[in-house]
């Protein structure tokens, strides 16, 4: 894979060029099949902490992509709470983000693909950091639960530029497939971390340490609630479209 963006096209990441086969690393059975079962839940979890062995290995893995993983304490939890809160209530009063998440997740969804109602909570969470407001309830039910349990961290990078941003994807893949074998479920916070307002505020939680990609929280799945409905994908025959905004 070269990583290099192309200088006359600035939004182009990386370019993928199969050139052998290559014998699986050890781990890769592990992850191939972590991949059928990873998804995203996003109900309050149990309210059991995380083992504390789990942080310094997810560490290690972001490391391996030159990324890093900063767990919150909690005044930085209200901090993040906070930003997120700011970052919605901007989308929400915005129409044409509004519109973009139409596309993907309302009534403009293509019905294979997007988040269907089915993975919506049918109500806002009782969880100090707010869940993703997609604009309209769903259909997954949610109960009353805290998630004070949790742990809340930051996936960061050590520039802010595409070939960072593609780095911390990477360990986002890792790091979620890992989790996915370890029956931990990881839940990405991504609001803050677009616009610049609130993307600074969320810079400043890492105090120097590096520039925030992603904000994740790591928890026990509730058992009691069962397996979130599964997303829908398009088939590989399919290609994507870029739409210009
Ligand atoms: C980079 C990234 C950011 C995401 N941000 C959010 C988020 O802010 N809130 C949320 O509820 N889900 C978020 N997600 C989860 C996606 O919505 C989810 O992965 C996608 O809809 C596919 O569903 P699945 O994970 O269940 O397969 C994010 C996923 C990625 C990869």
């Amino acid at each position: 894979m070269r990583l290099l963006p192309q200088p006359d096209n600035p939004l182009h990441l990386a370019t993928i060029t199969a050139i052998a086969r290559a014998r699986p690393v050890p781990d890769a059975q592990r992850l191939r099949q972590a991949i059928e079962v990873r998804h995203t839940d996003r109900r309050p979890p149990k309210q059991q902490p995380i083992p504390t062995d789990v942080m310094p290995l997810l560490q290690a893995t972001a490391a391996t992509h030159l990324s890093g993983l900063q767990p919150l304490d909690r005044d930085k939890v209200l901090e993040l709470a906070a930003a997120i809160t700011q970052a919605q209530a901007d989308e929400t009063a915005d129409p044409a983000t509004r519109r973009e998440l139409d596309t993907w997740t309302g009534t403009d969804r293509h019905s294979g693909a997007g988040i269907p109602d089915a993975n919506i909570l049918t109500g806002p969470t009782s969880t100090t950091v707010p869940n993703r407001d997609f604009g309209h309830i769903g259909t997954l039910p949610v109960n009353d639960q805290h998630d004070d349990a949790a742990t809340y961290a930051i996936l960061y990078g050590y520039a802010d530029d595409p070939r960072a941003w593609l780095r911390a994807g990477q360990a986002l893949s890792d790091i979620w497939l890992a989790t996915t074998a370890m029956n931990i479920a990881l839940l990405p916070f991504s609001a803050a971390v677009e616009p610049p307002r609130t993307r600074e505020l969320v810079n400043r939680l890492l105090i120097g340490i590096g520039y925030a990609q992603l904000a994740i929280r790591l928890a026990i799945p509730d058992p009691t609630q069962g397996d979130a409905p599964r997303t829908p994908r398009l088939p590989t025959t399919e290609t994507i479209e870029r739409v210009q905004p």
